[in-house]
This record gives structure tokens, sequence and C-alpha cells, in this order.
């Protein structure tokens, strides 16, 4: 899993490069000096990293209920010459939230719909951040693409019908999360949290066929997974494709194929602390 994880936070680091940039042009305007951020449900730490060099004067805490990840988060710091700024902190969520301290920047990235409640996660989150304080969220972005949609193996529109299952099966996760809360969009509950949202938008990577080799294994990665957690929701034809595309030894599988590219995406949401945590009862 961390291998996965970093392959996929590496091919997708471009948009965490250009968010932190924005955050760093916002903070500079407001005149915000930024001293200690909290990457929460850091992973291995590829975007704590990444932060740390984007903003040279502050701390960075990775923080994520996965020792093994916080591992690999603490070999990457080291590896790059950060372990003075970039420090790691298991917590578990969302009751853990509190101990890792007030900050100038959260990011949280891919997290969120881990926790049952997200309208109060937000809120806990805006009480750890001043007047000013900057929380990026990061979220699901638009569906995978990765082949031309009339591309074989299987029928058309596998792309869509992948995309439904894995909602569906998002929605059941949710439902079984302790403390399971219907949400409403994120803008409305980044501002009912007390956030102003200033960034709201779809960032993609795209890499063109023929696709490289981090390219081709973040995507059988991507496939393995889908096929593990709700091949069993799809119908015959579609999971047919789907194994074809997973086998390594078929001349239309993803590894082989000179069609297959990437289109991966992320919602990113930046939002500004608006009201005193006092005012909103934290
Ligand atoms: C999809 S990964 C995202 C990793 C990283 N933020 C990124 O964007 O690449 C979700 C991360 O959240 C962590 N996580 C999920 N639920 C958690 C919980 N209840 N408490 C602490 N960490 C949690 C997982 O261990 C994992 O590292």
């Amino acid at each position: 899993m961390a291998a996965q994880l970093t392959l996929e936070a590496e091919v997708l680091l471009p948009y965490v490069t250009e968010t932190a940039r924005s955050v760093a042009e916002m903070c500079r305007q407001d005149g915000i000096t930024v001293r200690r951020i909290l990457d929460v449900g850091s992973g291995p730490g590829v975007a704590a990293c990444e932060l740390a060099q984007r903003f040279p004067s502050a701390e960075v805490v990775a923080a994520d209920g996965s020792e093994a990840l916080l591992a690999a988060a603490a070999a990457r710091a080291e590896s790059m010459g950060l372990s003075h700024r970039v420090s790691t902190r298991h917590v578990d969520l969302p009751d853990g939230i509190g101990s890792l301290g007030r900050a100038d920047v959260i990011w949280m990235a891919m997290v969120l719909h881990h926790i049952g409640d997200e309208a109060a996660m937000l809120r806990r989150l805006r009480g750890m951040l001043d007047p000013g304080g900057i929380l990026v969220l990061v979220e699901h972005g638009d569906p995978l693409r990765f082949l031309p949609d009339d591309a074989a193996p299987g029928p058309p529109g596998l792309t869509a019908q992948l995309a439904a299952a894995d909602t569906a099966w998002l929605a059941d996760l949710r439902e079984g999360l302790p403390g399971a809360t219907p949400s409403a969009g994120y803008p409305a509950m980044l501002q009912a949290a007390g956030f102003e949202p200033a960034v709201d938008h779809v960032a993609h990577v795209r890499l063109a066929s023929p696709l490289p080799a981090e390219g081709r294994r973040l995507l059988l990665g991507r496939l393995q997974r889908m096929r593990e957690i709700f091949g069993a929701r799809l119908n015959g034809p579609d999971r047919d494709a789907l194994d074809v595309l997973v086998d390594d030894d078929h001349p239309l599988g993803i590894m082989h194929r000179p069609d297959a590219f990437l289109d991966a995406s992320r919602h990113v949401y930046v939002a500004r602390a608006t009201e005193g945590p006092d005012a909103l009862g934290l």
C-alpha cells in the first residue's frame, strides 16, 4: 500500500506544487507567516515533503493513523534532507485531531471522506487555525480516464461504469463509518464551519500515450484495486474487461497497450478561516 500511495502521490505531485504555490501567494498577500503546517492523513509524506520545500520557514507535521506510512514519510524526509523540519505524528481520526496542535496551514488530501461526520471534522480543523489561516481540502475529482472511449476490451462506456461502481462503493463505505452523518457539499460545509472558500477547482494531471512506466504501474494498481473492492458489483462484460486490463500476460492488458493514457484529477478547495473559533462555539 505504501508503494502504491507513494507512486500515486509522485505522479500527481504537480497539483500539490501548484496548490502550494497559490497558498504561499495568498499568505504573502494576507501578511500571514507560515510557521507550522499540518498534513493530516499524510500517507507516505510526499505532499508533506513538497510543502516543506515550498515553505522553507515552516515546520511540517505529517500525521497519519498508519505507522508503516509514517515510517515511509520519515524515510522520505530523511532522504530529502528535510528531517529537521518534517516530523511525523501518529493520529487516530477523528478523535485524535486535537492532539496535533495549532497550525497556520492545514493540508488534508483524500482523507475527509474516511471520516463519518465530515462537517464536524471541518469545524474541528477550523478551531485549530487562527482567522486568516488556510485549509487545503483535497477530495475526489473527475473519474479516472485511461483509454479512448471505443477501445477494446469490453463494451463502450467502461470508464463510466467503473466510476459509477466506485461512487456506489464509497457511499456504502461511508454509511458504515463510525458516527456516519450525511454530508452536504464541501463548499457549503466549509462555509458552515467558518471558512471562506478561495479556490474551488478540479486539478488534472495528464500523461499522454504511450505511457511512461510509472504511469502504467499507477494505472495497473488503480485497476487492480477497483477489481478487488467493487469487481463483484460490475456486470459480466465490464468485469471481464477489467480482468483483461489487469492481466499482465494479455496483449490488451494495461501494461502492454500503446493507447493507454492517464487523466487523473483531484478536487482542490482552498479556504481561509474567517470567524474566530470562539464565535463558533468551538
Ligand atoms: C488515500 S490516502 C491519502 C494520502 C495522502 N494524503 C495523499 O493525498 O496522497 C488516506 C490516508 O488517510 C489515512 N487515514 C484514513 N483514515 C484515517 C483515520 N481514521 N485516522 C488516521 N488516518 C487515517 C490513511 O492511513 C492514509 O494514509
